[in-house]
């Protein structure tokens, strides 16, 4: 079976958010199941050099947008410790002139353009290679196009002819929509795809929508978030298109990569641990103290937080209750960054309170000695397709403290349930918050629990094994 993933971001090589992870590892669990290959845009933070990426030769191909060509080329690797080829998509005019993945300020309709090219050139160079998938998996807006192509405007192309489309939902809050006039750019037919059956919604082209209705198969990252997105509260005006379609949707729970996240071996921790270590997870919680400058005191909890700093991560309950905060026998960690306003929330929090301290960026080492360091974990997210960053707390032993919402809601389980490894809160309120982490700062005066509960963390099983599984049964039922 041939799988051909696309997506905007793909780790190691460029890295934004959790789509990033899971397009960088799924395949990763599939390798020997499937032959894959997987697209991405040559973003210009694409370290080359790093990770060997070579341009192919002949690559260079024209590919005509509106009414004028433009110039790609295809670059090669390998996927870390995989044989799994990554192919980059080279454009200068659209991708290789940023250093981020996602700039900002872009003008709207030009995002729309970059990401029809990359749809169409992934599809005219998969052809080339003679990649005949039988299975194309494309993520969230960006390649939501794709489905769109191969049914409309190749539906009568005999490469294509047994191709199938997957297309999952990461954020069911970022679509993709823009004016009709968009669908001449990207050379699709209106008469075609522009009504309530395709990518039509509300008199604006939404990808989304396309790729949900021209697809075999819609995944959502989680089971919860698969019925959560059918109502009016998740559904963020998609619900209505979502529940004519619950016969091809399936929620499948991410995993993370265990081999990349594994406080045994990780070499950015100031001592290594497992299950039947944990107390040599001191150490790190030391360490990190130091670096914010905080006092380590063993009565004390540490509790974290590392996100992107975005409303749906739910940091508006920590404004709301930052005057209790300061004055908890706990101290905070927060790294992330994202919207101006709770960049500026945390550095105010930073400078002007005892016991809360931020580092406003991203910085992996650091991430993952504040994860080794830390007893708990908070996120307390509005909405939460999956979640990862709790997947990775639980597995270096530090206990998450969430919003029972979307994935946080199937991959925690509560205090006081049996084998509990986190707290959950259910209403979206600072107040809830506070209560679950006054629960947590309980728990942690109590060893033998707290020493339960983190072993049943470490314990609990987040790698792809099982998930893979799933898609890869998901897969065989199309082919
Ligand atoms: C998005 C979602 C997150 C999910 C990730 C990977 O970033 O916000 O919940 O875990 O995609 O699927």
């Amino acid at each position: 079976m041939k799988i051909l993933f696309a997506a905007a971001e793909v780790s190691p090589f460029s890295k934004a958010g959790g789509l990033s992870d899971v397009v960088g590892s799924l395949p990763k669990a599939l390798e020997k199941d499937a032959e894959i290959a997987i697209f991405t845009p040559l973003h210009g933070c694409i370290d080359r050099e790093k990770w060997g990426i070579k341009e192919l030769e002949n690559s260079d191909m024209w590919i005509t947008f509106g009414s004028s060509p433009q110039k790609f080329k295809l670059h090669m690797t390998k996927l870390p410790n995989t044989n799994i080829n990554v192919f980059f998509v080279q454009n200068d005019w659209y991708f290789s002139c940023f250093q981020e993945v996602y700039p900002r300020w872009l003008d709207p309709r030009y995002e729309h353009e970059r990401y029809i090219a990359f749809s169409l050139a992934t599809l005219e160079y998969a052809k080339q290679l003679n990649f005949r998938a039988d299975i194309i998996h494309s993520n969230d807006w960006h390649t939501a196009m794709i489905p769109l192509y191969i049914k409309a405007n190749y539906k009568f192309d005999e490469f294509w002819s047994k191709t199938k489309n997957v297309f999952e939902i990461h954020n069911l809050a970022y679509q993709g929509v823009w004016f009709e006039d968009i669908l001449d750019f990207a050379n699709m037919r209106k008469d075609i795809v522009f009504n309530e059956w395709g990518c039509e919604h509300y008199g604006r082209v939404n990808w989304m929508k396309g790729a949900i209705n021209y697809s075999d198969k819609v995944v959502a990252v989680s089971p919860n978030y698969a019925r959560e997105i059918l109502t009016g509260e998740y559904g963020e005006g998609m619900d209505y298109t979502l529940r004519g379609h619950t016969d091809k949707l399936v929620g499948i729970v991410n995993g993370i990569d265990y081999d990349v996240f594994n406080p045994k071996t990780d070499k950015t921790l100031v001592k290594n641990y497992d299950v039947k270590s944990i107390d040599k997870k001191e150490a790190n919680k030391k360490r990190i103290l130091e670096e914010f400058g905080l006092k380590y005191n063993p009565e004390r909890p540490l509790i974290a937080l590392i996100s992107r700093l975005v409303d749906q991560k739910g940091l508006d309950l920590i404004r709301q209750v930052e005057g209790d905060l300061q004055h908890l026998d706990a101290d905070f960690i927060f790294l992330g960054s994202g919207d101006k306003s709770y960049e500026n929330l945390f550095i105010w929090l930073s400078n002007n309170t005892p016991n809360i301290r931020a580092y406003v960026g991203y910085r992996g080492d650091l991430a993952n000695l504040i994860y080794a360091g830390s007893d708990f974990f908070l996120m307390p997210s509005k909405f939460e397709p999956c979640g990862l960053s709790q997947l990775i707390a639980m597995r270096f032993g530090s206990l998450p403290i969430v919003r029972a919402t979307g994935g946080l809601e199937d991959t925690v389980t509560g205090y006081p349930l049996d084998n509990s490894n986190g707290f959950k809160f259910w209403g979206y309120d600072g107040w809830a918050m506070k209560d679950a982490i006054l629960t947590a700062m309980n728990v942690y005066r109590d060893k033998y629990t707290l020493n339960a509960m983190r072993k049943s963390a470490m314990e609990a099983d987040f790698s792809w094994k099982e998930s893979a599984k799933k898609y890869l049964e998901m897969y065989k039922s199309l082919v």
